[in-house]
């Protein structure tokens, strides 16, 4: 079996879209073959892309939602909205956060709720495959992991963003690797946590010691796997091939023909939904995986067969060169220093809740760590496509920032005086949560903190807010 493996993952190469065509008899919404601002643009949203270069060369594509559909470039301008980060996950792309309906897709849920919503997109997957010295045929492009996207990708995407926006921090949303690049950056970077004003991990993983599905083979396989990189070095790792089927016929039921059996991501982070829409299953296949490099699965690969949340192991005599131990040390978890949410489920593959509960809650510092939330019958991809996904996730972590605006808000104005910023104290004042808000001014007032957020983000986020209350009823 293993050789087996090892032979098809070397032998087969074929495109995803013919994959598609042949595999998936069934009828595609056109946001199947739209790029992710097509799709943006489609639901009538306003879409940018912006450009930003990582300090080793790599030039990453952001896309952003300035606003909701219900604003116009005036009116958004008019009001400083704080800034929601979308970070995908591994193989994935920022199209994750677009896939279902508006009402049901994170990056058009928050741009609704008032957001300037900005999505990122990791080194080698499809819209971020330039580089300023090196062309993706490039084996040396392919030279990379999570690592060096905690390292490098995060803060030259932050940084484009702040630089953008004009504002001194973000709330962060990571999927999955998005949440696990997040923790290693913070990690052994402690001055980028400011930037960083809360950490929503969805799905996350850090340490992966109770995987199930085809990242379990990965770590099996994890020798092979490394002899592999040793022999053809460098790539980008193939997408749709005869691994995927042979890994399908290995965790899919063949009798019921899913047509995400035949899709890696599914045979990684597992095929059984119990809440998508079965009707746009295709647009899920036809935009994942969206690519990654050989090294990066290698790594994954690593973590399991290791169970350490660490750097890429290079091996013994360069460990032993580096860090003076056979293993290079792992990611200090503790050291995270963002105000941390977890939304996890007993439904995951990867992100279990072993590993979460075990690994991630015990270490997280506990000033750090606010809430961590488990989710029933969310498998790791219910987290973007779940049909539940928008009420057990999207709005809470909406209230949560919207708390912290508010909080925020009192700050300013307790701190300045003029005239603008005690009428939009007034709109607080004027919402149900009254007494909640002169509680939390009474204990605010013995330490006023001079904040930097424009005092009208909280009256915007209001006024949307308010607006859907009044639709809704
Ligand atoms: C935007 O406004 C229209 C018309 O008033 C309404 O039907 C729609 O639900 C609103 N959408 C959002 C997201 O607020
Ligand atoms: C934007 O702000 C200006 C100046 O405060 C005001 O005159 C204008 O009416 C505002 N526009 C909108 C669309 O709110
Ligand atoms: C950026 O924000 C600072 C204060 O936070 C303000 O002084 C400055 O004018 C702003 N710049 C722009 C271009 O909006
Ligand atoms: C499922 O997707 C189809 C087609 O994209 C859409 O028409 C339908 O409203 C969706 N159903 C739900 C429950 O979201
Ligand atoms: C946890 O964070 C608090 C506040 O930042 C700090 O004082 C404390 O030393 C941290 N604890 C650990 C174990 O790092």
């Amino acid at each position: 079996m293993r050789q087996l493996l090892l032979l098809l993952l070397t032998a087969s190469v074929s495109s995803a879209a013919e994959v598609l065509v042949d595999d998936v008899p069934l009828p595609v919404d056109p946001e199947a073959l739209m790029s992710v601002p097509e799709i943006i643009l489609h639901w009538g949203y306003p879409v940018e892309s912006h450009n930003v270069v990582t300090a080793d060369g790599y030039v990453l594509t952001l896309h952003r939602i300035p606003h909701g559909r219900n604003e116009t470039a005036e009116s958004a301008r008019n009001t400083s909205r704080p800034v929601v980060f979308l970070q995908h996950g591994l193989m994935c792309s920022s199209s994750m956060w677009v896939l279902n309906l508006p009402h049901q897709s994170a990056g058009f849920v928050f741009a609704d709720a008032g957001y300037d919503v900005w999505m990122g997109n990791s080194r080698g997957n499809i819209y971020s495959r330039r580089h300023l010295r090196m062309t993706e045929e490039s084996d040396n492009f392919w030279r990379f992991t999570w690592q060096q996207m905690a390292e490098h990708d995060l803060p030259a995407s932050i940084d484009g963003v702040l630089k953008a926006t004009n504002q001194s921090y973000v709330y962060y949303v990571g999927h999955s690797q998005g949440a696990l690049s997040m923790f290693a950056k913070q990690a052994v970077d402690p001055a980028f946590a400011p930037k960083i004003r809360q950490l929503f991990a969805l799905a996350p993983v850090a340490r992966l010691a109770h995987t199930q599905g085809a990242f379990t083979y990965l770590g099996k396989m994890y020798d092979q796997a490394k002899g592999l990189l040793a022999l053809f070095g460098d790539g980008q790792f193939l997408r749709n091939n005869l691994l995927t089927r042979i890994l399908a016929d290995l965790l899919c039921d063949s009798t019921l023909s899913n047509p995400l059996c035949t899709n890696l991501i599914f045979s990684i982070s597992g095929p059984d939904s119990h809440q998508f829409n079965n009707t746009r299953v295709p647009i899920y296949l036809a935009h994942n995986p969206a690519g990654t490099s050989i090294r990066n699965m290698v790594h994954f690969a690593q973590m399991v067969h290791n169970k350490r949340f660490a750097p890429y192991d290079l091996g013994k005599d360069v460990n032993m060169k580096l860090y003076g131990a056979p293993f290079a040390p792992e990611y200090d978890v503790s050291q995270v220093a963002s105000p941390t949410y977890l939304f996890y489920s007993d439904a995951d593959w990867l992100a279990s809740p072993e590993d979460v509960e075990g690994f991630l809650m015990r270490r997280l510092n506990s000033t750090v760590l606010r809430v961590a939330t488990r989710l029933t019958d969310f498998n790791h991809n219910d987290f973007m496509w779940g049909l539940r996904a928008r009420k057990e996730i999207y709005d809470p972590i909406d209230n949560i920032i919207r708390q912290d605006v508010r909080r925020q808000e009192i700050r300013y104005v307790l701190s300045a005086k003029d005239g603008k910023a005690s009428q939009s104290i007034k709109v607080l004042y004027n919402k149900k949560s009254q007494s909640k808000n002169r509680r939390m001014k009474r204990i605010i007032v013995k330490k006023v903190v001079h904040s930097s957020i424009n005092s009208q983000s909280a009256a915007s986020l209001e006024r949307a807010k308010m607006k859907r209350d009044e639709e809704k009823s």
